[in-house]
């Protein structure tokens, strides 16, 4: 993503066989780059959510794959394909909901398979490297095609409804998703302004999306999330895009916990809602939304909070309810299709049906 000071830093890329991300856990008050090493420091740097959003998840899954091919070059091709195997099962189990990540690992595990049948080990681990190196670049590609397709929906003037985050840093190039149309939008001159989703319990928006916003320039403010429907009530909202963790083959959207009502919102006073999201997002496999796993996280994300205490100048947790409070954190909710006016992807804009995502199934990727 594009900061500030004109630089620019990637959410995750790969180093020969070190993984390096940005550790999203400290942000905004600290831009940490770490490194992965393992395959059990990857996996925890998925489950912990030191990266997160579903692109970043995936490109990091692909790369996880990648480093154990690279890190195993003494094994048999049999052994190789073995191991890759037994990774492709472990880091599928870091978080269960976006697709990204068990597509990334099914495509670099194939690839290698593939290789396989043809030559030796060397041949493998170029596959399964190649391969993850592919997803990065395609996830890129497929985010400046989203951008321009969606920017050209923004009005001048607009203001636009996010929620979560769905920007640079769920993504490994410059745009993300739902934050794409955004840049777009302010890059050729309009004049926007952007709500701001504060998305608790882990505040994504008012972490993340926020300071992307300030990066770049770009007006916003932050709201709770029990605002968005008095907003969008009060014709405040010209335009939603949200991003997406797994759609189903029928359209239904599985995004993060609050969209839904968004969504419904967006329905009653007739305001646009759209998905942006790649094809790696499809689920083809899924006939519909009600199918997704959902992902049920700590209590202690509901009963606590987390932030900067302003007098020490120091990251901190608080306790917001009463000891042993008990909680209920689930991490996603589903849109059912009817309420989606577009899935915006990066070969154009598609109506939410099994019929529209058929539409670009088995095109060659852009
Ligand atoms: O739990 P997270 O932060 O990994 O959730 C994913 C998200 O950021 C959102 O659901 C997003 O809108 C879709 S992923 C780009």
């Amino acid at each position: 993503m594009k900061l500030k000071n004109g630089s620019e830093v990637m959410t995750v890329w790969r180093e020969g066989s070190i993984v390096k991300m940005i550790d999203q856990r400290p942000l905004p008050f600290e831009l940490k780059i770490v490194d992965l090493n393992n395959t059990e420091e990857l996996w925890h740097s998925i489950k912990d959510m030191y990266t997160r959003g579903a692109g970043a998840i995936g490109v990091t899954a692909g790369f996880g794959m990648a480093q154990i091919a690279l890190q195993n070059a003494n094994l048999s091709p049999k052994k190789l394909i073995q191991k890759l195997e037994e990774a492709k099962e472990y880091l599928d189990t870091a978080r269960p909901t976006a697709v990204n990540l068990m597509h990334a690992t099914e495509r670099t595990l194939n690839r290698g398979k593939e290789a396989a049948k043809e030559g030796g080990t060397d041949n493998i681990i170029k596959a399964v490297v190649d391969e993850a190196d592919e997803i990065f670049e395609e996830d890129q590609r497929a985010a400046t095609k989203m951008a321009e397709y969606g920017g050209k929906l923004i009005k001048e003037g607009w203001s636009i409804l996010t929620h979560c985050n769905a920007g640079a840093l769920a993504f490994s190039g410059l745009w993300g998703t739902a934050t794409g149309p955004i840049r777009w939008a302010q890059q050729h001159g309009k004049k926007i302004f952007v709500f701001v989703d504060e998305t608790r319990p882990r505040c994504q928006g008012a972490r993340l999306t926020a300071w992307e916003m300030a990066q770049e320039g770009i007006d916003y403010a932050i709201i709770v999330d029990n605002a968005n429907s008095h907003f969008i009530q009060r014709g405040k909202v010209d335009i939603v895009f949200v991003g997406s963790d797994r759609i189903a083959a029928n359209g239904d959207v599985c995004n993060k916990i609050g969209t839904l009502g968004i969504a419904l919102a967006c329905n009653h006073y007739n305001v646009p809602f759209y998905v942006v999201a790649p094809r790696m997002t499809i689920d083809y496999e899924m006939d519909n939304g009600m199918d997704v796993i959902i992902e049920e996280r700590d209590e202690e994300e509901v009963t606590c909070m987390s932030g900067m205490n302003y007098e020490k100048e120091e990251r901190t947790k608080i306790r917001i309810a009463q000891v042993n409070a008990n909680a209920k954190n689930i991490a996603f909710d589903v849109t059912p299709a009817e309420f989606v006016t577009g899935i915006i992807t990066e070969f154009g804009v598609l109506e939410a049906s099994r019929e529209g995502l058929a539409k670009i199934k088995d095109l060659p990727p852009i």
